[in-house]
């Protein structure tokens, strides 16, 4: 199907976001919010985004004005009968996400698809709060979705694959990037990008080095665009912790949250967002000693991030060209951890991960994909085959 028109359920934080990129693409959007004052600060913080765009000569005035014309605003369900496709983001929390499902399902015309923002909960139940649980899928957008590329298009089980192809058509007109996931707790970014802050933690806990030079060693090393301490003051640490249990509770010990977090958290240092969080505003200058002995983290890090990539290769969840560009585009990640490991070596990487496996127990076990690759003499790039394949420049 045509996506023509499309409806956010929800106007906080990502809803305004995702309401801005679909108008910056042209197409009619009505966002619904339960709260009235919720919808006027909605529509400021679209025509701040449009504002910046013409300043900077990105848009002319009349373009802004003409794709603005197209926005509508309400507290209803009326202006959904026309909606092609709908988007929730409503708060984490299923229930209510239900509820918001099956109110849909009865204002959109038949055939429209609904989509969830969810980071974490299952599009199977949500949409079989519906009677179109075919035409239902997740529609995964970044924090903040204007700037971020990346979109997670989630199949849950009962998701026709018509209704993800028309997801990924949809997330290509509006200029982002999609990659196809199949759902699990965390999908592809959160999954990886959590197992290697778990790593992090406990690799503080054991050191007891500061953030700081935690921070420093990962940045100076390029493994990642920010520091891992940072990462979470922005993200804010009550999320982060957050993600964790939910990914513990799914998968185990190797996703633990580690004491420092939640102390933090539960002394109501939540990061950039309530002032403090690892740090109170700017990173402190670490101690070189102290970057240096830190620099063993940042191997540890990306072995951790692949075993998890890894896993989702063995679990089918999405490609691996998929889940290298969703870690590249959703985590900032200079390379794939797949391609990553493709580089170093594939039965290198094994012999590290016996060793580690030794030393720290099950979180660091041989995801079965790099079992069966190393057993067939895919050894990586150098070998011209790993978990990408590699053409030889004149071969
Ligand atoms: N914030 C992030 O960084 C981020 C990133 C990716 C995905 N997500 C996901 O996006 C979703 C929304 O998160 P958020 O941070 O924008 O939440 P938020 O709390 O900022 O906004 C939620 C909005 O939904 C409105 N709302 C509540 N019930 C409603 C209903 N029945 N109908 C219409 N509106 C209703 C609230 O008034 C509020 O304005 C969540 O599922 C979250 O997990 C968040």
């Amino acid at each position: 199907m045509y996506v023509e028109s499309v409806g956010v359920v929800g106007g906080g934080t990502m809803g305004g976001d995702i309401a801005t990129v679909f108008l910056l693409a042209g197409i009619p959007t009505v966002v619904r919010d339960v709260d009235a004052d919720r919808l006027e600060k909605v529509r400021q913080h679209i025509e701040g985004r449009f504002s910046e765009r013409t300043r900077r000569g990105r848009l002319s005035t009349p373009e802004a004005e003409r794709r603005l014309a197209v926005l509508q605003l309400t507290t209803g369900w009326e202006p959904f009968q026309h909606v092609d496709l709908a988007i929730e983001a409503v708060p984490e929390n299923m229930s209510l996400k239900r509820a918001v499902l099956s109110e849909l399902d009865r204002a959109l015309p038949p055939l429209s698809l609904i989509a969830s923002n969810t980071s974490a909960l299952s599009i199977t139940e949500m949409g079989r709060a519906t009677n179109r649980p075919a035409r239902v899928a997740g529609f995964h957008f970044f924090f903040p979705a204007t700037v971020m590329r990346l979109i997670e298009i989630v199949s849950g089980e009962d998701t026709a694959p018509d209704t993800a192809l028309t997801l990924v058509r949809v997330a290509e007109e509006i200029h982002k990037l999609p990659v196809r996931v199949k759902e699990c707790p965390g999908f592809v970014v959160n999954r990886v990008l959590m197992r290697s802050l778990t790593e992090v933690f406990r690799f503080q806990e054991a050191t007891g080095l500061p953030p700081a030079a935690i921070d420093r060693a990962v940045v100076e090393s390029r493994a990642a665009p920010m520091g891992p301490f940072q990462l979470c003051d922005a993200l804010g640490l009550d999320v982060a912790l957050d993600v964790g249990r939910t990914l513990e509770h799914a998968y185990g010990e190797r996703f633990r949250p580690g004491a420092l977090i939640m102390e933090r958290v539960q002394a109501g240092r939540l990061g950039q967002k309530t002032g403090s969080g690892f740090y109170e505003g700017q990173m402190p200058d670490p101690d070189p000693a102290e970057v240096d002995r830190a620099r063993d983290l940042v191997r540890l890090q990306q072995l951790a991030a692949f075993t998890e990539a890894g896993r989702l290769v063995d679990d089918g969840i999405a490609s691996p060209h998929d889940i290298d560009l969703a870690l590249r585009a959703g985590a900032g990640l200079p390379l794939g951890p797949l391609a990553w490991a493709d580089g170093e070596g594939l039965d290198t990487v094994k012999e590290e991960l016996h060793v580690l496996q030794d030393r720290y127990g099950e979180r660091f076990s041989v995801p079965s994909s790099l079992d069966r690759l190393v057993g067939s003499g895919s050894l990586g790039s150098g070998s011209g085959r790993g978990y990408h394949v590699y053409r030889r420049v004149g071969s």
